[in-house]
């Protein structure tokens, strides 16, 4: 083989790809019951966007982008997640202008340099959501039951919501001192990153992947714990209102997200069954981004989930039940009269919605046959040099077997 598709990318075949579109229904149909509005941006920005949309010390910015130098020598990269891009688009078209909450959904690919394994891709897929301009906690907890009703949607099994707050910048200044102070005498068994972050981003620290470091910061104090009166409230706020609706969360203080960008409440949702990479989806609040972004200040929140992971899930669980669209009729010939005929049939059909195929290669009647087979066609119209002339064909219900004559004039009618 000459080419292959580059590491950690895939290809979604034609065998896959309905449960696919099965998916991506689903989640359309839960985003529009809850009013989100679909909001396609481009593929590609200027590198400066998530540079500083997602944080210059994050994982993402520093070492997983796709970045390239166009011709016309503008750094480029390919979107590794879709808020930043969304806020971008927010901003540019002043959709606050035009309502004062603006709810959109996405779907598309992403794209970051990661190591390849189960469920991380270079290029993988998201569902997501952004809505922005509201502070009120009672929309923290509608998107949080959103996450939650697409995961009872998709019949995902033993899922868990993660909760946490990491406060605003006045809690973080609180928090870094003790943190700085507690980490100091632990820092010669850290990674290098985590040296680097423990002068740049200290809250980084807890999104390490290092065995050793996550060891040191069992104990390290959280941001949590240290949250200023408003963000107390809203954090209480938000837990209310998800026991109001019921909705089981576990609160997880280590939980900081891979992005920046985030403020207050920050939330996960993840499944064991996956084994490492166990997050299906998260999000969080981002009340500063749009403001970072060159907007006025506006309060947003949203949330982002792997498509390749939710597919993993319920492939593990055998829980995806879709199925293919029926092809309805194969139509098999003989001769060049019944070729012609067939194909003003099947156009003729397929005005009507009824999903058809014929042979284009010529085949032996026997050989049709078994390709109407192979191709689960519900039922063949058998159309010989014989049956043409006295303008009759022969009808096959391929489950039961069972043949009809029919007049070539009534085949229409069957699926009247
Ligand atoms: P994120 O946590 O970076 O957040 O990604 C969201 C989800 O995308 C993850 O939970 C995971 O399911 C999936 N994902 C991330 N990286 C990969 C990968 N390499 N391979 C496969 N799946 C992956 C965001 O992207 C934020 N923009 C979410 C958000 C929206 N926050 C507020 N609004």
């Amino acid at each position: 083989m000459k080419y292959k598709a580059l590491y950690g990318t895939h290809d979604i075949l034609p065998d896959d790809s309905f449960r696919w579109q099965h998916l991506e229904d689903q989640v359309r149909k839960v985003f529009s019951l809850y009013n989100y509005r679909e909001i396609r941006v481009p593929i590609f920005e200027e590198t400066e966007l998530f540079a500083r949309g997602i944080g210059q010390d994050t994982d993402i910015v520093q070492k997983e982008m796709y970045t390239f130098v166009d011709q016309g020598k503008r750094s480029i990269t390919l979107r590794p997640e879709g808020t930043a891009g969304v806020v971008r688009a927010y901003l540019e078209h002043s959709l606050g202008e035009k309502s004062p909450l603006v709810k959109l959904f996405y779907l598309g690919s992403m794209f970051r340099q990661e190591r390849p394994q189960k469920g991380r891709l270079r290029e993988f897929h998201q569902f997501g959501i952004e809505a922005i301009g509201s502070a009120d906690p009672s929309l923290d907890a509608e998107v949080i039951e959103l996450a939650v009703r697409i995961c009872d949607e998709l019949k995902v099994d033993d899922f868990k919501l993660h909760l946490n707050s990491i406060g605003c910048p006045k809690c973080r200044s609180m928090h870094r001192d003790e943190f700085l102070n507690f980490m100091k005498n632990k820092l010669s068994s850290l990674c290098d990153d985590c040296k680097t972050r423990y002068l740049r981003n200290p809250l980084r620290m807890f999104d390490c992947k290092n065995e050793e470091c996550i060891e040191q910061l069992k104990q390290a104090p959280v941001m949590v714990d240290f949250l200023c009166q408003n963000c107390q409230m809203h954090y209480a706020q938000v837990k209310k209102y998800l026991k109001e609706l019921n909705i089981e969360y576990l609160e997880d203080k280590r939980l900081v997200r891979g992005l920046d960008y985030y403020t207050k409440t920050a939330f996960e949702i993840k499944s064991d069954i996956l084994g490492g990479q166990n997050t299906l989806l998260g999000g969080g609040r981002y009340d500063l981004l749009v403001e970072e972004l060159g907007g006025k200040n506006t309060p947003a929140i949203g949330f982002a989930a792997g498509m390749e992971r939710f597919m993993l899930v319920l492939k593990m669980q055998k829980s995806l039940k879709c199925d293919e669209k029926k092809l309805n009729l194969f139509v098999a010939t003989l001769g060049e009269e019944a070729k012609s005929f067939a194909l003003k049939l099947i156009r003729d059909l397929r005005r009507k919605n009824v999903t058809c195929e014929t042979d284009y290669l010529q085949r032996s009647l026997k050989a049709q046959m078994r390709e109407a087979n192979r191709q689960k066609a519900e039922k063949v119209l058998i159309i010989g040099e014989e049956e043409m002339k006295k303008g009759k064909a022969i009808l096959r219900d391929m489950r039961s077997g069972e043949q009809t004559a029919i007049r070539l004039t009534e085949v229409g009618r069957v699926w009247a």
